[in-house]
C-alpha cells in the first residue's frame, strides 16, 4: 500500500478500498503519510465526493485509531448534542444542565471556536475558576453526581480526526460533506454517548449555506450514528439571522444564565426546548417536562453544580470589555433581515474569536443586539452595542456590518423563519 495510489485512486473519480482507507487513516496518524499527501487526498475528497460506504469505513478508521470512551457505569442513559456550529449559538450551556435536570447523563466534549463562529468552552471559560481540562475519572464523577458535564475532548478521542482537522483548517478542505461528517461522528461515537442529537445549521452563519446542503450532512451522521449502535437524530435549524440578542463569550453566558432563570430570548427558548424534547426522547424519557424543568428553578440548580464543580463561581461577576459603542438605527420601520455571518464576523474582529488556535479571545469581547428581525425600530434609537478591550478595532468591525441588515418601511408583510426547519430521522 502506498499514499500515491490511493491518492490517483480518488482523484480519477474511482471508490477507495476499505484497505486503502484504513491504512491511509492508520499510516497518517503514525506519521508515515506526510502532511502533503493528506492535503492531496483531502482535496480530492471534497472534489469528488465519497459514497455512504466509504465515509462509514473512513469514520470507523477514525474512531479505531484512539481511544472509546465507556460511561456503562452509570445509571442514567447517556445523551448528547453536536451544533455544527453558528453565531450567539449558546444554546449548549442551557441545554446540558436541563437534560440533566430531566433525568439523563449528558457528557457535552466540546471544542474552542475557530472563524466567525464561536467556541463553548471559550464561552464558559469566561466564568472566573471555570476549566475545562478533566481526567476520565474526574469526567465520570460529575457525571454521575450532577448529570452534565461540559469539557474539552482528551487527546485520545479520534486523534486521526485532531490532525486531519487542523490540516484541512489550512488547506481549504473544511467544506466537504463527507469530511465533515467522519469528522463530527468520530468523535462522538468514540466519546461512548448512547443517544446524539445532531443541531444541522443552515443560512448565512452555518457551514452548510443551503438546506439541500444541511439535509444531506444531516443524513449522512444520522446513519453513521445509528449504524455504530447511537441512536441518533438531528433537527435542521435556522441560521440566517444570530440566535438570541447576543455573541461574545461572557455576554452569552449572561444570557444563558437569562435562560436558565425561566426568561431570555425566545428563539434560544424555543430553540433549548426543542433539543431537550428530542434528546431526552432519545434516552429513553419522553415524559420528562423540560418547560417544567426550566420554571421551577431545577435547571438553573444543575447549572450551578455543573459550573462549581469544575471550579467555577457561578456567583462571580463576569467579565465586561474595556470599551463599548453603541451603532444606532438609521432609519425608522421595520428590521427585516440581520445577517448572522456578517454580526459573526463583526464579534471575531472585536475579539470574542480567534484567528488561529493558539490566539486568546477576550472573554467581554462581542455584540449586543437592541432588535431583532421583526421588530420595530426608529431613527437615532440603539441598534446594537459594540464591546472590546481592543477599541481600534470598532471600524474594522463596523466594516463587517455595513451590509448587515435591511430596514423596510413600517406596514411591510414581514414573516419570521421558524427555528427548526426539519427533523431528520432514520427511516
Ligand atoms: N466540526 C468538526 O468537528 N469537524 C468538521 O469537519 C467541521 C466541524
Amino acid at each position: 500500500m502506498d499514499a500515491i495510489s490511493v491518492i490517483r485512486t480518488k482523484r480519477d473519480g474511482g471508490a477507495l478500498t476499505e484497505r486503502q482507507i484504513d491504512w491511509v487513516i492508520d499510516a497518517y496518524t503514525r506519521g508515515e503519510v506526510a502532511d502533503e499527501q493528506m492535503s492531496a487526498l483531502a482535496m480530492a475528497i471534497l472534489l469528488n465526493g465519497m459514497s455512504r460506504p466509504e465515509i462509514a469505513r473512513w469514520t470507523g478508521a477514525m474512531i479505531a485509531s484512539g481511544e472509546r470512551m465507556d460511561f456503562s457505569a452509570l445509571t442514567r442513559p447517556t445523551v448528547d448534542k453536536h451544533s455544527t456550529g453558528g453565531v450567539g449559538d449558546k444554546i449548549t450551556l442551557p441545554l446540558a444542565p436541563l437534560v440533566a435536570a430531566c433525568g439523563a447523563a449528558v457528557p457535552q466534549l466540546s471544542g474552542r471556536g475557530l472563524g466567525h463562529t464561536g467556541g463553548t468552552l471559550d464561552k464558559l471559560e469566561s466564568i472566573p475558576g471555570w476549566r475545562a481540562g478533566l481526567g476520565n475519572d474526574e469526567l465520570l464523577g460529575i457525571l454521575g453526581d450532577v448529570g452534565a458535564v461540559i469539557c474539552a475532548a482528551g487527546d485520545g478521542l479520534a486523534p486521526a480526526d485532531k490532525k486531519l482537522y487542523a490540516l484541512r483548517d489550512v488547506t481549504g478542505t473544511v467544506e466537504s460533506i463527507p469530511l465533515i461528517a467522519s469528522s463530527i461522528m468520530s468523535k462522538k461515537i468514540a466519546e461512548g454517548t448512547g443517544s446524539l442529537v445532531l443541531d444541522v445549521k443552515t443560512g448565512s452563519g452555518a457551514f452548510m449555506k443551503s438546506l439541500d446542503d444541511a439535509r444531506e450532512l444531516a443524513a449522512a451522521m444520522v446513519e453513521l450514528g445509528n449504524d455504530h449502535g447511537v441512536r441518533t437524530s438531528a433537527l435542521l435549524t435556522d441560521m440566517s439571522s444570530p440566535l438570541g440578542r447576543t455573541a461574545g463569550n461572557a455576554l452569552e453566558v449572561r444570557e444563558s444564565v437569562e435562560v436558565l432563570a425561566g426568561d431570555g430570548p425566545a428563539d434560544v427558548v424555543e430553540l433549548t426546548l426543542a433539543l431537550a424534547r428530542e434528546m431526552l426522547a432519545a434516552a429513553g424519557l419522553p415524559d420528562a417536562d423540560p418547560a417544567k424543568a426550566l420554571a421551577d428553578g431545577s435547571a438553573m440548580d444543575h447549572w450551578r453544580r455543573m459550573i462549581t464543580a469544575q471550579g467555577g463561581d457561578p456567583n462571580a461577576a463576569l467579565p465586561l470589555a474595556r470599551e463599548q459603542h453603541l451603532v444606532t438605527v438609521p432609519a425608522t420601520g421595520t428590521l427585516t433581515r440581520l445577517d448572522a455571518y456578517a454580526v459573526g464576523l463583526a464579534a471575531w474582529r472585536l475579539g470574542a474569536g480567534r484567528a488561529r488556535k493558539e490566539d486568546p479571545v477576550q472573554a467581554g469581547a462581542g455584540i449586543e443586539l437592541h432588535a431583532k428581525p421583526g421588530d420595530a425600530v426608529t431613527a437615532g434609537r440603539p441598534l446594537m452595542t459594540l464591546h472590546t478591550d481592543t477599541p481600534e478595532k470598532f471600524g474594522y468591525a463596523q466594516e463587517a456590518l455595513a451590509d448587515a441588515y435591511d430596514i423596510s418601511p413600517k406596514g411591510t408583510e414581514f414573516a419570521l423563519p421558524p427555528i427548526v426547519l426539519e427533523r431528520v430521522a432514520s427511516p
